[in-house]
């Protein structure tokens, strides 16, 4: 147990759903592996395992192009009405929303996310994105051109084919329809490789999928490990377009792996170092509670937590003493208790990695104010941390570290601190906390960042195209231009009259 929080043990509120769903889905089928082999799934509130389910490896990738590449080249999903697909999406959502217990329980126990969050969030907002994507579907054309020459031409927008979405672990069911849903109102076909740390609702999507009436073939769940069945599907000569959520790492991974196979199309949602930036003139409260939420929504394992929070010199102090005094009062215990606001990191790996940043962050001389510590005596529970008085180049102030810790620093003028948010290689989102107009908008101008929150954080919509700048990748989600990922530009082209065609 820890002093830095409250730290509400396991027990009572266990609901463990029966798990039904564990191999591969290809061609409409579940199936195991071609090897055989399975891998582990874990409960990070215990550090137990869950389920074992089928490892998919580079052969079964293949098995599951040649089912999308089929479905796609010859089947009736590219080819069905725009308002066809829509209906069968509509579906898709409503089967969806049948199941939102034993769906967001499934997210609980195998990323250790808040079950009450998933109940009325994550898998209501799964549900949302694809009713978003319905009704765009039968609303895809092109345009008509007036070219300079004496020609006619049209453009016509097509689905881009076989798409790979490799989908991370901290938000699985949302990131799983954010990829999903676009690419299936654009009319393509698709495999999708969840995370290892997290299969258990993508394998339930697949069987809802089928139920839902999407023809085999469309949708394929390959479970699997992302050096193996990741690699093997960024690397794929039968793939068209590859859509990655995940760390930096791995992104510039996903993008060679396209230049050196068939140079597929490459989007990539990395990871962030996001600065909120609180004004002399913010309600203390209210930025308090907002940088507090910010950073410890979902364990701090979200890519636009503001992991780094400016605070202008004037507020200063009232604000530390409310993040602080907060933090403090922050419950950490059992993702299914209603009670707690925060549930265990994702797995061990991750909750090594925090702790070890915290490490960094005390050796190198940043000032703990609180937190720093594991909680309870099994899983992977980490105390709300925040540190101050720390340098621009420590690593705590430059690394994602996509755990409960916030950087915190006083700031004096509007320059210093737009100098100081920009001063990062990732650019994915920022927030900014005052009542004064000309400050919001010449502070959202002035940083390079996809997202910019005003008065606001994690302020999401499906209609908000969300994505990165620099370092934290390239091309949208949600909003049209998500859809616009999925289709490609046909230009047809035909003289006018008598026109000499050259
Ligand atoms: P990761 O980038 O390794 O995992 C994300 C996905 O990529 C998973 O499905 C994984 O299986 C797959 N993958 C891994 N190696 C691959 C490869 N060589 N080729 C193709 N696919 C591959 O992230 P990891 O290791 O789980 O977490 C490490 C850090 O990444 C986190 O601490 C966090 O900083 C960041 N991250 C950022 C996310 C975001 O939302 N932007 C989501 C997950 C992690
Ligand atoms: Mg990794």
């Amino acid at each position: 147990m820890g002093s830095g929080c409250n730290y509400d043990g396991l027990d009572s509120f266990v609901k463990i759903p029966t798990i039904k769903f564990t191999k591969l889905f290809i061609n409409g089928e579940f199936i195991d592996s071609i090897s055989g082999k399975t891998l582990e799934t874990i409960d990070p509130r215990t550090g137990e395992m869950i389920a074992r389910v089928a490892e998919g490896d580079k052969e079964d990738v293949d098995l599951a192009v040649k089912a999308a590449r089929h479905a796609f080249d010859s089947g009736p999903w590219p080819r069905l009405p725009g308002s066809e697909r829509g209906r069968i999406m509509m579906k898709f959502a409503d089967l969806i929303e049948e199941n939102v217990e034993e769906l967001a329980a499934l997210d609980t126990i195998d990323a250790g996310k808040l079950f009450s969050t998933g109940k009325v969030r994550d898998i209501p907002v799964a549900a949302s994105i694809l009713r978003y994507y319905a009704g765009a579907a039968d609303k895809i054309h092109g345009e008509v051109l007036k070219m300079s020459r004496e020609f006619h031409a049209y453009t016509l927008r097509e689905p881009i084919g076989v798409v790979g979405h490799i989908v991370p672990w901290n938000i699985p069911s949302v990131s799983f329809f954010i990829k999903v849903s676009p690419a299936l109102a654009a009319g393509c076909t698709m495999v999708v490789k969840p995370a290892e740390q997290t299969p258990l609702s993508a394998l339930y999507y697949a069987h809802l999928a089928k139920l839902a009436g999407i023809p085999d073939g469309v949708i394929n769940v390959v479970t699997g490990f992302g050096p193996t069945a990741g690699a093997a599907i960024s690397s794929h000569m039968d793939i068209d377009a590859v859509s990655f959520t995940g760390s930096t790492e791995v992104g510039r991974k996903v993008m060679q792996a396209a230049a050196a196979s068939n140079l597929k199309v490459v989007s990539l949602e990395l990871g962030g170092k996001s600065p909120l930036i609180i004004f002399d003139d913010a309600d203390v409260d209210i930025a308090a509670q907002l940088a507090l939420t910010g950073i410890l929504f979902n364990k701090g394992e979200v890519c636009v937590a503001s992991s780094r929070v400016y605070v202008q010199e004037g507020i200063y102090d009232q604000v530390v003493k409310k993040l602080v005094e907060n933090a403090k009062a922050w419950v950490v215990g059992d993702p299914f208790d209603p009670k707690v606001q925060q549930g265990p990191q994702v797995d061990k790996k991750q909750f090594e990695k925090i702790l070890s940043y915290i490490e960094h962050g005390k050796r190198e001389g940043a000032t703990l104010l609180t937190g720093g510590k594991p909680l309870g005596g099994k899983g992977y529970y980490i105390e709300p941390t925040i540190f101050t008085d720390f340098k621009e180049e420590m690593l705590i102030a430059k690394d994602e570290i996509f755990g409960p810790v916030m950087a915190l620093a006083k700031f004096k003028t509007i320059e210093e601190a737009i100098e100081r948010a920009n001063n990062t290689r990732y650019g994915l989102a920022a927030g900014i906390v005052t009542k004064d107009l000309n400050v919001a908008n010449t502070v959202s101008r002035s940083i390079r960042a996809g997202t910019i929150w005003i008065n606001c954080y994690f302020a999401f919509g499906n209609d908000c195209p969300f994505g990165g700048y620099k370092m934290s990748g390239f091309g949208k989600d949600f909003g049209l231009e998500a859809l616009h990922k999925y289709l490609k530009v046909k230009s047809v082209v035909t003289p006018l009259y008598n026109t000499p065609w050259l």
